[in-house]
């Protein structure tokens, strides 16, 4: 029986290939964005947090926090860097809106040096800290627009929306050290 081997070779590659693919796709969730929606199901703001995240196609299938946290630090990162150069661009409106846009480019540096460079820390408890002190510092623009009359503005606006970035960094990034930890 001449071509036994030849068959019985190609079974068995069959078989090899067919528990390495169903190996490797173990490791990786089947159903499309089922941690992000875990994951946001718990997020006080839970559209937010789909928004955010759905944004990047590498959610889909992500399987740890750590990919999670590193999508919404970059989409964060993005959509703020934009609010501050809109901030730098404005030429017209009131003396309190103009006078607050300036006081606020250092807040928001700030903001987008803390959400560039926390992933870096060596403790990981202290991302989470790197962006709720972040936090502060949008507090800190909107006590300048409250101050200077311009709270009815778009900075306030802007302040919530950067402010949802931080919350949802901050709790994103201590769902990623616990999940480390254990
Ligand atoms: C901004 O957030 C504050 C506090 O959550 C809220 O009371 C206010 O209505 C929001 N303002 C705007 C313009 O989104």
């Amino acid at each position: 029986m001449p071509s036994l081997p030849i068959s019985n070779i190609f079974i068995t590659l069959t078989v090899v290939s067919v528990i390495f693919v169903s190996n490797v796709a173990d490791d990786v969730p089947k159903i499309p964005y089922e941690l992000v929606n875990n994951v946001c199901k718990k997020q006080w703001n839970e559209q937010f947090c789909l928004e955010v995240l759905k944004s990047d196609t590498r959610s889909e299938f992500a399987k740890d926090m750590t990919t999670l946290t590193a999508i919404a630090l970059n989409v964060a990162t993005k959509r703020v860097t934009a609010t501050r150069d809109c901030f730098l661009e404005v030429k017209i409106g009131s003396p309190a809106v103009l006078k607050s846009l300036n006081d606020c480019i250092d807040p928001y540096n700030f903001v987008i040096t803390s959400f560039q460079t926390c992933l870096k820390e060596d403790d990981c408890s202290l991302i989470g800290y790197d962006i709720y002190i972040a936090g502060d510092e949008v507090r800190r623009c909107q006590k300048f627009a409250d101050s200077n009359g311009a709270h009815d503005s778009f900075i306030t606006t802007s302040n919530n929306v950067t402010q949802d970035y931080c919350w949802l960094g901050e709790s994103l990034a201590n769902l990623m050290c616990n999940e480390i930890r254990s």
